[in-house]
């Protein structure tokens, strides 16, 4: 029961109009889940149905859970007087494409206006988050890739896909998300737009860079790690809100704003430091750390004439993720989340990495030369969170990050203070 005392926490969807492209893929049925959750949240959701779309749901189903009419004709003479297409893709604060095909994609991301779905989306000024769903071949396929990945280079988002069993009897990503990761990505984007703060009052510790570990005074081992995805990743939570302190090894990248910086140079500084960084809401492991120091470090510059070439005996470095997983509760961050840089079987390692080290959810990144990770613009990552893997597509790294703030801060608010 609820107390009359305290008003009802208002949904971030409130009051807020969603436009809906159904387009033509088995997924489609989820969407009348997605129109059900939407309004009882508040949200206006006002449908566009493609002739695919059709063949999978009727518009009476979608006119029955919108309680609005459903948009299907570029042509017809009633849209147009009652109602331009223009005018539709406006009158929205947010375009929604689920399912969102293949062929739709690639139609989006070439620009192409041939019936009403894709022509509202080229006409509107609103931000758009999609749903892919389709064959995993046909995901995979590079073709649906570049169009992915210029799209949200534009500026759109994605959700999914997730992998799983597939209507068409395969396996693999290429499944929708489902209604409720949809819903999360919708209340993520309002509560981060428009200098929301969702993350207000939380305190978020974020590793970044590599370390390097000295051989001798003027010697170190070091690794190819920029520092880029985990600044960004600070500078994308401190925008929704969070008091940030970033434990950044040597990178050149600058002080990303609103963050608590604070350098340091081997393993062994950056825990001291996250642990003194404590209690936090959430921590994210971004940092490339050195497996391995050299056991006793010289004092003095190793010299070529001292009877041939050193032999560096290595000592392991303490696991920073591990130990701030494994703190005791009430100093426990309340979501850890760690990186997974592999170069090959690259979900299926992480998935263990995820386990072994005992955090809560693990972003798998391909770090093999040919992906172009280190130092690279863009990262291609899956989110692991408990027993769902999902695929993102190739982006940015600070749509990575943004990505990644916008799913923290819909788990801490579901969480609760
Ligand atoms: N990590 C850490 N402390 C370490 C090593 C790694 O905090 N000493 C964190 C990284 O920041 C990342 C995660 O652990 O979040 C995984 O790092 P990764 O280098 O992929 O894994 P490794 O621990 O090196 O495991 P493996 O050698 O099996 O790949």
């Amino acid at each position: 029961m609820s107390d009359p005392l305290v008003p009802a926490a208002p949904s971030p969807l409130d009051g807020r109009r969603i436009l809906l492209v159904i387009a033509g893929g088995i997924a489609a049925y989820k969407c009348l889940d997605l129109i059900r959750r939407l309004r009882e949240r508040g949200a206006a959701v006002r449908a566009v149905l493609t002739e695919g779309g059709a063949q999978f749901v009727t518009p009476l189903s979608v006119q029955a859970l919108t309680e609005d009419r459903v948009y299907q004709d570029l042509w017809s003479l009633t849209d147009e007087s009652e109602m331009g297409h223009i005018r539709l893709s406006r009158e929205a604060d947010l375009v929604v494409v689920a399912p969102a095909t293949a062929d739709l994609l690639a139609r989006m991301a070439a620009g192409l206006a041939n019936d009403l779905a894709t022509t509202l989306l080229l006409a509107t000024d609103k931000p758009v988050l999609v749903a892919p769903a389709m064959n995993v071949r046909m995901w995979q396929h590079p073709a649906t890739q570049a169009n992915v990945a210029l799209l949200c280079q534009r500026g759109v988002r994605t959700v999914g896909p997730n992998d799983g069993p597939m209507a068409c009897h395969e396996h693999g990503p290429g499944r929708m998300a489902e209604p409720m990761e949809i819903l999360d990505a919708i209340v993520g984007h309002f509560s981060g737009a428009a200098g929301g703060r969702p993350l207000a009052g939380r305190h978020a510790l974020v590793t970044s860079g590599p370390t390097h570990e000295p051989i001798d005074p003027v010697r170190y081992i070091a690794n190819r790690s920029s520092g880029k995805q985990g600044h960004a990743i600070a500078a994308a939570l401190a925008r929704l809100g969070a008091r940030v302190t970033l434990v950044a090894g040597p990178t050149r990248e600058p002080d990303p704003p609103g963050c608590t910086v604070m350098r340091i140079e081997t393993a062994r500084q950056m825990l001291d430091a996250c642990l003194a960084a404590l209690p936090a809401d959430v921590a994210v492991c971004a940092a490339a750390v050195a497996d391995w120091r050299v056991k006793g470090t010289a004092g003095q510059k190793l010299k070529k004439d001292a009877g041939g070439p050193p032999v560096l005996e290595l000592t392991e470095n303490p696991d920073i993720l591990a130990t701030l997983a494994a703190a005791e509760a009430g100093r426990r961050p309340r979501l850890v989340v760690g990186f997974a840089a592999e170069t090959q079987n690259i979900v299926e390692y992480a998935v263990a990495k995820r386990v072994r080290k005992g955090c809560d959810w693990i972003v798998a990144n391909d770090v093999s030369p040919a992906a172009g990770t280190f130092g690279g613009r863009d990262n291609t990552v899956h989110l692991i969170r408990g027993g769902t893997v999902e695929h993102w597509p190739t982006m940015g790294k600070e749509a990575v990050a943004a990505r990644l703030a916008d799913a923290i801060a819909v788990h801490l608010e579901r969480a609760g203070p």
